[in-house]
């Protein structure tokens, strides 16, 4: 697997030294509080929160006055209701992650419905047809309103679910602090939008640093990971523990072990189960192995005191499908969708793709030098496209209209020198083929992600009636451009 270090000119992440001297400290706890009955309340406004220290807040924008918000849980299949009250200075809405839910319920802001104002609220209503790992964050102004902090966890918890000691939820985020510890500026920023998007230079795990999760010998946990960063992209090294995957975005997949780092785009989750066959007093090391030549730890696991049960549990048996409608191949409606622009757009087609990347490598300095220098600033420039066009605001026409029913087969490639996680609204899609190589699980996924210059097929049955945003998680990318709407009658 190749990794690229992307993080040019956005500050190398902080570990070790600064602010990430502390990234030791600090405890580790299930996210927000834990709502299961009754109607819900969520209000988005500003708090602060302990992102790098217990003793130390750092002024963010959250929901209910937490970093992540509070972690919604639901049974799969019961009415599910959230009152959005919106106390920021600016619009909002809420988009539910990878849920299948009915279009005026997705909250894109004028495609959906029409933004929640300052002071306003909105009453999301729906019942979920999906058990799984979702998440919940708002659509409009996202590369922003994420970024400062508003986000949390959706567990639609399935009827039956698999025997675990503990069920936890990481939401991984990754922040830009300045040198005083506050959250820099910036937002947005075009250097940021042409590049791998906002990086930034300190990890939190559910909103605090990260600390030693303690387990116990043959324990056995679920561990639920969601990446809610803007643009960090990890790559996660679980070493000896060798966890089993049984869910990618919420749904089930055949449990197998990983092979490479398990990579985790932005939005992107993922359900291990971790049994901790290891004798007390072992220490496991998570690393974050993405960025080359930026590795670091992530967090640790150490096993401690007397055993759960005398042996571990035997491996965990798949999880109970979704109802999810089979993409009928044989008969599919097949569309090319082409990812273009951004900085080295036009040499990443023109170069060799190796050129393109190495070049990519060797910092944003170097490469405005070679972009001004062969004159081809202004079409590295121009914005990030789908199909030749850069999308603004979130209403456009749509690049494909589907009848209800119809299987749609997406080729998409990606002609840029840089990583995409492309989401697709409404619906969870097959992930088909890489590289016209099929893929070992043929897993469902509402994002996947592309590297530079990969082809991807994904299919899935346009089932859900309305128009769904298609885009790029990279939420800088996204505002620069990288989004179309896909239209099911
Ligand atoms: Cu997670 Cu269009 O969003
Ligand atoms: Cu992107």
């Amino acid at each position: 697997m190749t990794r690229r270090a992307v993080l040019a000119g956005s500050g190398a992440l902080a570990i070790g030294g600064g602010l990430a001297a502390v990234l030791g400290a600090g405890g580790k706890t299930p996210v927000g509080a834990s709502t299961t009955a009754g109607r819900r309340v969520l209000k988005a406004g500003t708090t602060s929160a302990p992102l790098i220290d217990e003793a130390f807040q750092i002024p963010v924008w959250g929901y209910n006055g937490s970093v992540p918000g509070p972690a919604l849980r639901v049974g799969q299949g019961e009415a599910f209701e959230v009152l959005l009250e919106n106390a920021l200075d600016e619009e909002t809405t809420i988009h539910w992650h990878g849920v299948r839910v009915p279009n005026a319920m997705d909250g894109v802001p004028h495609l959906t419905q029409p933004p929640v104002e300052p002071g306003e609220r909105f009453r999301y209503a729906f019942t979920p047809e999906d058990a799984g790992t979702f998440w919940y964050h708002p659509h409009q102004r996202s590369f922003e309103q994420v970024g400062r902090g508003l986000y949390g966890p959706l567990i639609i918890e399935e009827a039956d679910p698999p025997q675990v000691d503990r069920d936890l939820v990481w939401m991984l985020d990754d922040w830009r602090l300045d040198d005083q510890g506050q959250i820099s500026g910036g937002f947005g920023s075009r250097h940021d939008a042409m590049m791998a998007g906002r990086i930034g230079n300190t990890i939190t795990i559910n909103g605090k640093p990260s600390a030693p999760l303690i387990a116990r010998p043959n324990e056995r946990i679920r561990l639920r990971l969601v990446n809610a960063a803007n643009a960090r992209i990890f790559g996660l090294d679980f070493g000896d523990l060798d966890p089993m995957v049984v869910a990618l975005d919420g749904q089930p997949v055949k449990p197998h072990r990983l092979s490479a780092p398990l990579l985790l785009g932005p939005a992107m989750r993922a359900d291990l189960i971790v049994d901790f066959d290891y004798p007390a007093g072992t220490r496991h090391s998570l690393r974050d192995v993405f960025y080359d030549g930026l590795e670091y730890e992530l967090t640790t696991f150490e096993c401690q005191g007397k055993e759960v049960r005398e042996r571990r549990l035997p491996d965990p048996a798949p999880l109970p499908p979704n109802p999810l409608a089979e993409p009928e191949l044989a008969t599919a409606e097949r569309h090319r969708i082409i990812f273009g622009g951004g900085m080295m757009g036009m040499m990443g087609r023109t170069a060799s793709g190796s050129d393109a990347r190495n070049e990519q490598r060797t910092g944003s300095g170097m490469m405005m030098e070679r972009m001004g220098g062969s004159g081809m600033m202004s079409g590295g420039m121009m914005g990030w496209t789908v199909n030749g066009v850069s999308a603004s605001g979130h209403v456009h026409d749509p690049i494909i209209s589907a009848a209800r029913g119809t299987t749609l087969l997406l080729d998409m490639t990606n002609e840029t020198a840089w990583w995409h996680p492309i989401h697709l609204h409404g619906h969870s899609f097959r992930v088909l083929s890489r590289n016209g190589q099929p893929t070992r699980y043929q897993e469902w996924q509402d994002t996947v992600l592309m590297a530079p210059e990969e082809r991807v097929e994904i299919a899935f049955v346009a089932d859900n009636p309305g128009d769904w945003m298609f885009h790029c998680h990279i939420l800088e990318h996204q505002a620069a451009g990288m989004m179309a709407t896909i239209r099911v009658n």
